[in-house]
């Protein structure tokens, strides 16, 4: 892959933001920008063509997930429509419980935090420093429906042990469920080592890809236990069968599809996807962990900066958090931002998020400044 020519973001900008939205590759462009012009030229002549595309997304969706049906995919708005078809969907008693850290994002706490009112106890766990997973298995009684978790958490990037978390959930006949939207694209994630009953994620952070999507996989057997929220024409094997006159819900994932899908958005992440998966994920993984190592080690040795997340490579995966002491953390933004570092603030930190093609160029670049900005502060 010639990486200047399919990323022409780095020529311009140092854009260590994909946490939060990523620029597109050049071929997802063009492949969205081939669609726009064909609508333009002849409507929705191509339908056909954009069904097999839809077709060959969810298989390759399968693949980037090692999942084992292309059945088990549906393909819903965004992360948190997902989150919410699984909290509205479970057949919950009053009594039971959810267990999910406490500073998880928005996402995957405030869907669990509205069952109140159907008598669902909400967990939310401050993870231990040293080992957060124990946290989370601990927090899991004899109540706990589902154990819910960001595989890579918004803010300071920390990776939980996926496989560990699984097992537990296993022991415990609780369900699974990963928001892996700070995980899918950055790292591998293989549905059945790591036990999940369900898996969520967005397109447009670190699969490269236009907003309003997300990947949504569903064990058949966690499916089941879900009532069907929608009705809808879409959902069944013959969609055009326009007679039907009864609900019901179809045993595959299309029952989270009532109607038409986003096909623009659909087309640029099958490119998305297929860019990644002839990458190899392991490969992208590999590099993005190279760029995070050295952004981890190199912040670590500039006087006045602290390290929000995780020193170990193992538990980490696209993000590094850091602040400036004396500083704030939207200051420090603001400054990289006028040199053309695009990073967030995520509450006091500065979150640094560069992908696998990010040239290490402008990691160095990015140390040099934050060592100039930490020794402003100093002088
Ligand atoms: C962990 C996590 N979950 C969910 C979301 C929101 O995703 P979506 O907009 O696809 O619902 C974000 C966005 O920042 C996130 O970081």
């Amino acid at each position: 892959m010639n990486l200047a020519e399919q990323f022409p973001v780095i020529d311009r900008h140092v854009w260590l933001n994909h946490a939060a939205i990523s620029p597109w590759p050049a071929a997802v462009s063009r492949a969205v920008a081939d669609y726009v012009e064909d609508n333009a030229r002849r409507g929705p002549l191509g339908y056909g063509q954009w069904l097999d595309i839809e077709a060959r997304l969810r298989e390759r969706a399968c693949r980037l997930l090692n999942a084992d049906s292309s059945q088990d995919i549906a393909l819903v708005a965004n992360t948190s429509t997902g989150l919410n078809r699984i909290a509205g969907g479970l057949d919950w008693s009053s009594g039971d419980s959810v267990v999910f850290p406490a500073n998880d994002f928005p996402s995957n706490r405030l869907p669990w935090l509205a069952l109140a009112d159907r008598g669902v106890k909400a967990h939310a766990v401050t993870l231990n420093d040293n080992d957060p997973e124990r946290s989370l298995i601990a927090a899991i009684g004899p109540s706990t429906r589902v154990l819910s978790v960001s595989s890579v958490l918004y803010d300071t990037g920390l990776r939980l042990d996926l496989k560990r978390l699984g097992d537990a959930c296993k022991r415990h006949g609780v369900l699974f469920c990963i928001d892996a939207i700070q995980h899918l694209g950055a790292l591998p994630l293989d549905v059945e080592l790591t036990g999940a009953d369900f898996v969520v994620a967005g397109s447009h952070k670190w699969m490269m890809a236009p907003e309003g999507l997300a990947i949504f996989w569903s064990r058949p057997e966690a499916r089941e236990q879900l009532q069907t929220l929608d009705s809808g024409w879409r959902m069944f094997s013959d969609p055009f069968n326009f007679e039907r006159e009864y609900p019901c819900s179809p045993d595959t994932a299309s029952c989270f599809e009532p109607g038409t899908l986003n096909t623009a958005g659909i087309i640029g992440l099958n490119t998305a996807v297929d860019l990644l998966l002839e990458h190899d994920p392991g490969a992208t993984a590999g590099r993005l962990l190279d760029l995070t190592d050295r952004l981890t080690e190199g912040l670590m040795k500039i006087p006045g900066v602290g390290l929000a997340s995780p020193l170990e490579r193992d538990r980490r995966a696209g993000i590094v958090s850091f602040w400036i002491s004396e500083s704030s953390a939207e200051e420090v933004t603001a400054s990289l931002n006028l040199r053309d570092i695009h990073a967030a603030t995520r509450g006091k930190r500065v979150r640094l998020s560069p992908h696998f093609y990010t040239p290490m160029a402008q990691i160095e670049q990015t140390l040099k400044c934050v060592a100039d900005l930490a020794a402003r502060r100093k002088g």
